[in-house]
């Protein structure tokens, strides 16, 4: 599910819109959180980076379109939303909240720890 930015959470400076290549992800601790900041047509997402399945991270996993996979069993993850779109995931991730300013610095609203 995609958490809205509130008081609950805070908006970290994560990267530069050109540091996450173009159908890829990039991985993330930020503030206790393991994130993966990922890039689909030149729009930037972000969920965290564990399987629901195995709790197990994603980052060795690859991007299908908007799904992540997973590297373990293949299990897959809409990256605009968290939901599981595959099995044997049957649980959502954390989707993040993503907010770009004019200098093209990307901020991720993560919960507060
Ligand atoms: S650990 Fe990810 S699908 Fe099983």
């Amino acid at each position: 599910m995609v958490e809205a930015a509130s008081s609950q959470t805070t908006w970290h400076l994560v990267a530069h819109h050109k540091e996450i290549p173009e159908g890829m992800c990039l991985q993330l601790g930020v503030a206790g959180h393991s994130i993966l900041l990922c890039k689909v047509k030149d729009q930037i997402y972000c969920i965290e980076d564990r399987c629901s399945h195995r709790d197990i991270p994603l980052n060795r996993g690859w991007l299908e379109g908007h799904e992540m996979v997973c590297p373990l069993h293949g299990a897959t993850f809409d990256i605009r939303n968290g939901h599981p779109c595959r099995l044997p995931a049957k649980q959502a991730i954390s989707a993040y909240d993503i907010r770009i300013d004019e200098q093209q610095r990307v901020f991720v609203a993560l919960p507060k720890t």
